[in-house]
């Protein structure tokens, strides 16, 4: 690190993640200061950055790591996102981006991305319109076909729905809008039970994976999801570390299940990712390793920053 050894940790919440990443900051003699998105601003009239960052007031940081952002209005996200692609057009490193972020909370951009980049990854539609979003049920479930119904900015397992054939589909006000649906995968065709799997990818490299057994098809850990180590099979990390680099995560973790032919299939990356979970159950300290990528990622920069 070079000018000042400060670094910005966005967090509204001072949670375990944020605690563990400071003290791996402090292990590299680098210190965190906490920051609320709620506590930041614009201002243009100041004789600085026009960022008004509380603690930074002389001086803005030598890089910012994004841990958790709040839920909030269309608004306040978006103010909050400014204020990480600010800290980008300043010339500071930001872990994860806010590139990164829009791409991989938006699940619809980030089926995109992924198909695009040639990805396994189920088949997915997204769309406002709910004559075409109940035809699409319709055809895809003709079969005996179910489809995954889930909340665009979802996380956590949260508000997910399984459709069959006798489904209604739900009003555009439960949705907010969109329909976001995907091809339904029963993990427990091969005799396991509900699983899939969860990659760590930190600077390009799957550091750690797991499985989740769920008690229903819903694997993760706030659903009741177990963890259980898992070895880092290489279609399972070549996957998870093309996921990660389509998406330009700089660290993720990314949710992988496996198809009735056994091919790997990626659901999604989280890029403001919880692993106390994971944590459990491996040896490599995840705070440490995504700190240390953060830290090298500033090195790699080297450019002198001073405000004004
Ligand atoms: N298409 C699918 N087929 C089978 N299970 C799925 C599918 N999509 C999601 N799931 C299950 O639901 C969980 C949550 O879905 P995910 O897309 O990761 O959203 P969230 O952001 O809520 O974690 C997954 O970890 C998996 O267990
Ligand atoms: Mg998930």
């Amino acid at each position: 690190m070079q000018e000042n050894n400060r670094v910005a940790l966005f967090s509204d919440d001072p949670d375990w993640h944020a605690r563990r990443l400071t003290d791996a900051l402090a292990r590299r003699g680098v210190e965190a200061v906490w920051l609320s998105f709620t506590d930041c601003s614009f201002d243009n009239s100041s004789p600085t950055s026009g960022l008004v960052l509380p603690g930074f007031e002389t001086e803005l940081p030598s890089g910012a790591l994004t841990r958790l952002i709040d839920p909030g209005t269309l608004e306040q996200i978006t103010t909050r996102l400014d204020i990480l692609h600010a800290l980008d057009a300043l010339g500071i490193v930001v872990s994860n981006s806010a590139r990164a972020i829009e791409r991989t909370v938006d699940k619809s951009m980030a089926s995109f991305l992924l198909a695009n980049a040639g990805l396994a990854t189920p088949l997915t539609w997204t769309c406002e319109s709910p004559q075409k979003a109940r035809a699409i049920l319709q055809h895809q479930t003709r079969n005996g076909g179910k489809l995954v119904l889930k909340p665009l900015f979802g996380a956590q397992g949260k508000g997910l729905r399984l459709l069959d054939a006798s489904s209604p589909l739900p009003d555009p006000e439960e949705v907010d809008g969109v329909y976001y649906l995907q091809q339904f995968i029963d993990t427990t065709t091969g005799g396991e039970g509900w699983h899939d799997w969860r990659v760590f990818v930190i600077g390009g490299k799957a550091v750690a994976a797991m499985i989740r057994r769920g008690k229903g098809w819903i694997t993760n850990v706030l659903q009741g999801g177990v963890c259980e180590a898992a070895p880092l099979e290489s279609g399972l990390v070549d996957l998870a570390v093309a996921a990660a680099r389509a998406l330009g995560t700089d660290y993720a973790g990314v949710d992988i299940l496996r198809d009735h032919e056994g091919r790997f299939q990626i659901l999604e990356v989280n890029s403001v990712p919880a692993w106390k979970g994971l944590q459990g159950v491996i040896e490599v300290d995840l705070a440490q390793a995504i700190v240390d990528d953060f830290l090298s990622r500033i090195d790699a920069t080297s450019p002198v920053r001073i405000a004004g």
